[in-house]
């Protein structure tokens, strides 16, 4: 279990015991990935889980520290850990994504995890990185200010992790498994949850149902997650306002709203003031379905805020906005702003090195061998594309590797700055239009230089289907500057941006049938070599040479404990590369998460022959 070990860096350092490292810590985890035999819905079912919990152990830290996590793989399965939205400075090998950083943990070994979390505060999550194994395997990952810090609002009364997860009466690996051999989408899911339970909405699940006794006057933080695997989702608590102040471990400007939107991968910090009747309030959670015709799991979870000393009565539901309602979403999303000046505040570039335009959509692939039959639109296969390029997974070496060992064949350094085609995106007569609908798989990957700015418009497209699709940054948070409807337009958009005060974040959807334009500076400044094995880092500025060469040493000698081969990813990327324009090269990978996405992914699955040998 934990074992928080203390130690006082500044014993170590050189200058004064108060500087602002006085107070770094070492925070120690181990994690049992295992078995573990839980009743949902009326079955009883074998989850792989952490330390014997759904949600898994809730870890604190605080801003400086150094975290350690001994992960024990004693699953059936391949497994990796994903420290989301976690920068990884200068420790890019520990970020988790398997093939991209790391190969798998394989059942039966052990890894180790450790790395610095600097310049960020609040909550983020960490999740399995194999497979569907998310769904059950994930837990709060929670940054408090250092030590002397405060948080830019005033200290609630309690803080209270929220996880929203996404549950199937089934082996997550079998659903999955069975959309490959089937061709057919994944089944959807069985029910939603909050902090592992359904809700009394559910069958069998009312003794269960997570609840949460507050005192009346008093605030809470609430630090809600969304680990579903593929709905987005409103949350809402009846009769209480909530206040909004972060986002993605950022702060925002304080925002009143009564329903908060989060996609998966997203977190969303809400104070709320228990100044109501003293009484039983249901929290509550369901999808926002942006896909019109695609089926989606409907279900509605629930939890219970009870006033303390309130008589036993029946909880007051919310009314939660219909599964379309776009507008709501929209204006969630685009109402939320930066908290300028607060803690770990970033002005924006003004200047832009990269411009990127990315289209981001599904399309189709060729079903293959003539004799194949495939049970994707027209007979062929889903393929997730951006500007057209659907990323296969790398056969032989991770990414990472192959650039560290400079192997060629590997991927493709191509990735296209502009869709090659130009067309109406978002008209649905594309959506089956043969010539331009199918695309093809590679790995392609684009290089940009070091503390160069880039600036990237994310343009939804109707092939298949308009849908909004959630995009990742590994290691960098970004400016989202300005989101809109239908066909990104160059000439009057940038009129609107919000250089000012932009929401800052590490997920964001694209609204469906539109676009995002996000801001960031590739500078995740790695000092050695390591840029070779990270998902973001850079440039020999700091440590000496001696202390690049350890630190190298270490990572390798992790991944090769860690290493051999497994499945590839099954998520959708694509790598970016970016470098000093000398010998260092960094990458980092924007993900893509969608319903429809991740059955695509799995379509595109390679087999892998090896992986460090
Ligand atoms: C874990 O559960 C799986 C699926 O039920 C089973 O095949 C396996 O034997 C179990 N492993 C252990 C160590 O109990
Ligand atoms: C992590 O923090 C420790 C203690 O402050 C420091 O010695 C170490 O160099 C840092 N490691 C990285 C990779 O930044
Ligand atoms: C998926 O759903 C179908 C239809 O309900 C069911 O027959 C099948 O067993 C499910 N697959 C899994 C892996 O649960
Ligand atoms: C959920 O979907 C099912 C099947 O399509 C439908 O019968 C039911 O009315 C829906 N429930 C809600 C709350 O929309
Ligand atoms: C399909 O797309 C091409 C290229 O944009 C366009 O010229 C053509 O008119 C489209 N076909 C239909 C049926 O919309
Ligand atoms: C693109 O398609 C949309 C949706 O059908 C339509 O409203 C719009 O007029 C089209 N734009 C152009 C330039 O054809
Ligand atoms: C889409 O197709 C319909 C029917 O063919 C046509 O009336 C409409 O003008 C088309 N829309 C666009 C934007 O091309
Ligand atoms: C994508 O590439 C395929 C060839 O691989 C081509 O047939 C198709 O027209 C292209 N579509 C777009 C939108 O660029
Ligand atoms: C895990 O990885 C090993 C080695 O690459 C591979 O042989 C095995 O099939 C993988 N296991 C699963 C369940 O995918």
């Amino acid at each position: 279990m934990a074992r928080p070990v203390l130690f006082l860096a500044c014993a170590l350092a050189l200058f004064a015991c108060s500087s602002a490292v006085a107070s770094a810590e070492i925070v120690e985890h181990s994690f049992h990935v295992q078995n573990l035999t839980v009743h949902r819905l009326c079955h009883q079912r074998v989850i792989n889980a952490v330390n014997g919990g759904l949600p898994g152990p809730l870890i604190r830290v605080h801003e400086g520290d150094t975290l350690v996590v001994h992960v024990f793989n004693k699953s059936p399965y391949n497994l990796t850990i994903h420290w989301h939205g976690i920068f990884q400075l200068l420790s890019g090998w520990a970020d988790g994504p398997e093939y991209a950083t790391q190969c798998p943990i394989r059942p039966e070994h052990s890894y180790t995890y450790k790395f610095n979390i600097t310049g960020q505060e609040g909550t983020l999550w960490w999740h399995g990185h194999v497979q569907w194994l998310r769904a059950t395997v994930h837990g709060a990952l929670i940054i408090h200010p250092r030590k002397g810090h405060s948080y830019p609002f005033p200290k609630p009364y309690g803080e209270i992790p929220i996880l929203l997860g996404e549950w199937w009466n089934a082996n997550v690996i079998d659903v999955e498994n069975q959309a490959l051999a089937t061709g057919n989408a994944p089944n959807n899911s069985d029910a939603f949850t909050i902090n592992g339970q359904p809700g009394d909405l559910y069958p069998c699940s009312s003794h269960d149902t997570y609840k949460l006794e507050v005192v009346y006057g008093k605030t809470y933080l609430l630090r809600i997650i969304n680990a579903a695997l593929n709905n987005q989702l409103f949350f809402k608590i009846a009769n209480h306002k909530m206040t909004v102040v972060a986002v993605d471990a950022v702060y925002t400007s304080p925002m009143v709203t009564d329903v908060v939107l989060v996609t998966p991968g997203q977190t969303t910090d809400v104070l709320i003031t228990a100044d109501q009747p003293p009484a039983s309030y249901y929290m509550a959670a369901h999808p926002y379905a942006s896909a019109a015709g695609v089926p989606f799991d409907n279900t509605t979870t629930t939890g219970i805020i009870v006033y303390q000393n309130s008589k036993p009565s029946k909880p007051l539901m919310p009314a939660l906005p219909a599964f379309n309602d776009t507008p709501t979403a929209f204006k969630f999303n685009s109402n939320l702003k930066g908290l300028v000046n607060g803690p770990h505040w970033a002005p924006v570039p003004l200047e832009i090195d990269e411009h990127m335009f990315v289209t981001v959509g599904l399309g189709l692939v060729a079903c293959g061998s003539k004799k194949a039959t495939c049970a994707g639109p027209l007979g062929q296969r889903f393929g997730a594309s951006m500007n057209n390029a659907s990323f296969q997974f790398p056969t032989k070496l991770s990414m990472l590797q192959a650039f560290h060992g400079n192997v060629g064949g590997v991927y493709t350094t191509d990735f296209p700055d502009n869709p090659p085609l130009v067309f109406n995106y978002t008209d649905p007569n594309n959506s089956f239009n043969t010539s331009i609908v199918m695309t093809t798989k590679s790995t392609k990957v684009k290089k940009v230089k070091y503390d160069s700015t880039v600036q990237i418009v994310f343009q939804n497209t109707a092939f298949v289907g308009l849908e909004n699709h959630p995009i990742h940054l590994h290691g960098f948070n970004f400016h989202v500057l300005a989101q809109g409807f239908g066909n990104y337009d160059a000439v009057n958009a940038p009129k609107n941006f919000n250089l000012v005060n932009p929401q800052i974040r590490n997920t964001i959807g694209v609204p469906v049938g539109g676009w995002a334009v996000i801001r960031f500076t590739a500078n995740n400044p790695g000092m050695c070599l390591d840029a070779a094995l990270s998902p973001g880092c850079a440039l020999a500025m700091g440590p000496s040479n001696r202390h690049c060469r350890r630190e190298r040493a270490h990572a390798f000698h992790n991944l090769a404990t860690a290493s051999t081969r497994s499945t590839p990813l099954l998520i959708y990327r694509i790598v970016v590369h970016f470098s000093t324009g000398r010998e260092l090269n960094c990458t980092f990978v924007i993900v893509v998460f969608s319903n429809l996405l991740w059955f695509l992914f799995m379509r595109g699955r390679a087999k892998l022959s090896s992986c460090f040998q």
